[in-house]
């Protein structure tokens, strides 16, 4: 809405929610998420033609579109348990916006939502006692957390799908004339509306299978002495295939990902294509194999016990440039580590000490003593037995650390994990390191 509002000078953004502190810190300049360029974007539009404000029902009642982007967790409860998305919100949105509105409205889905949840939008918009007509768009966002300023700028497409009907397609215009003052015609395209909501899945899916395969990879690789980083870029040359997310890793986060995936095998399940459910399920199962191996390679190195032994973790963001932790890998391999009897201790450049601890579920836990999160990766490395990279900050790069006084303060032999291949291993090793990465030779062959 940032980005609309800097490009779109005439046109007044309001972005409402219930949450009264997180509108107030939108007014700040210490503003609620960490995203490079976006205070920029802000400071520019706020004030002028863009606004925060929690008076929910006079801003639906003034629009004349309006996006929803609540959260669409995957669900806890019920029937599609663990896999289908909780659509409470977007029907509570829904609702609400039936209530207050007494004119037309274009209702534009921006949360990530299952393949015909537009028409359950429509069908209670069309309930509304004051009878206002209603189209329905969905317009997916294809943003990555950290470049999403960029992203935003240029994006590779703008997708939106709506009703082709007059009505339908006078709509989808409508939208397409906001993206048109910054985005090249050629990339915006317009589908219909359930094409829309599928792509969005599909192009997720895509991306976290492309990850999953190079990271399936990754483990032949450890067993064979070939380098997953050389067959990555082999493989990449080849324009049908591409360079772009081939890198191997602890395995993928984010909020994406795993939820959309979950989702696209849920409704595979409920229209009887249960074997192409179970081929998208097994992307998930190669990302959650991928953090045990990283964890099962720790223990491995380090005697078969790291119990009471300390662990320095770089990075706990599920990737760089961002302080959002939501699936992060980090969470999954701290908690392994210490139920085997671990001491950790933590370092980000920007997740905060009490997000950490809550993804840790450390209050009241019997953990919370083997702990500590550090302000800097000197502090953490203090006494280590090894330190695992986890998320690939470039602070941590060979070049940006002074591996030489980690090494120096480390327990010996020292052991360096990188979980996301951006350390010059031979440098470190020079220095004494015991250095393993994903899909890398222990030496060099
Ligand atoms: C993703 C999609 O890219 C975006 O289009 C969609 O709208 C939202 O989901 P995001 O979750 O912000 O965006 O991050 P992304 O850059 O896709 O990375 C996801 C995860 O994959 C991260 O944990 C990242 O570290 C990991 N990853 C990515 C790899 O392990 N290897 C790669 O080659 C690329």
């Amino acid at each position: 809405m940032a980005k609309i509002a800097q490009k779109c000078p005439e046109i007044p953004v309001t972005v409402v929610d219930l949450n009264a502190d997180r509108i107030a810190a939108w007014q700040t300049d210490d503003l609620p998420v960490y995203e490079p360029g976006l205070l920029e974007v802000v400071q520019e539009a706020r004030g002028r033609n863009l606004f925060f404000s929690t008076e929910v029902d006079q801003t639906i009642a003034e629009a004349d579109m309006i996006f929803i982007s609540v959260n669409t967790p995957t669900k806890t409860y019920g029937i599609g348990a663990g896999k289908a998305a909780d659509l409470k919100y977007v029907e509570a949105c829904a609702r609400q916006i039936a209530k207050v509105s007494t004119s037309s409205k274009i209702i534009v889905e921006k949360s990530t939502l299952p393949v015909r949840t537009a028409e359950s939008i429509k069908r209670i918009l069309d309930a509304s006692e004051n009878h206002p007509n209603f189209q329905v768009l969905s317009n997916p966002e294809f943003l990555a957390e950290g470049t999403a300023m960029q992203d935003l700028e240029n994006p590779d497409r703008v997708l939106i799908g709506g009703e082709q009907t007059e009505e339908g397609l006078k709509a989808i215009q409508a939208l397409v004339d906001v993206y048109a003052h910054w985005v090249n015609k050629d990339h915006i395209i317009t589908t219909n509306l359930w094409s829309s909501e599928l792509s969005k899945l599909t192009a997720n899916a895509f991306l976290a299978q492309r990850i999953s395969s190079i990271n399936a990879i990754s483990a032949l690789c450890e067993a064979t002495g070939a380098d997953v980083d050389e067959v990555a870029h082999a493989i990449g040359k080849d324009s049908r295939i591409g360079p772009k997310f081939l890198k191997a890793s602890v395995g993928f986060g984010g909020s994406c990902f795993q939820k959309d995936i979950y989702n696209l095998v849920y409704l595979c399940e409920h229209f009887g294509l249960p074997e192409v459910a179970q081929y998208w399920a097994k992307v998930i199962e190669m990302n959650d194999l991928q953090k045990q191996r990283f964890t099962q390679r720790i223990l491995r190195s380090l005697f078969n016990t790291v119990s009471d032994k300390k662990i320095a973790v770089f990075g706990f963001a599920f990737k760089k440039d961002t302080n959002d932790t939501r699936e992060s890998s980090a969470i999954y391999i701290c908690k392994d580590l210490l139920v085997e009897g671990a001491r950790l201790s933590i370092h980000d450049p920007k997740v905060s000490k009490e997000q950490i601890q809550k993804d840790l579920e450390l209050s009241d836990s019997e953990f919370s003593n083997k702990i500590e999160i550090c302000k800097n990766p000197y502090d953490a490395a203090e006494n280590a037995h090894a330190i695992a990279i986890l998320t690939e900050w470039d602070s941590f790069k060979t070049d940006a650390l002074d591996y030489n006084k980690i090494f120096s303060v480390m327990e010996k032999p020292a052991f360096l994990f990188d979980g996301r291949n951006i350390v010059d291993l031979d440098a470190v090793r020079k220095i004494g390191f015991e250095a393993i990465g994903v899909g890398k030779p222990e030496e060099k062959v």
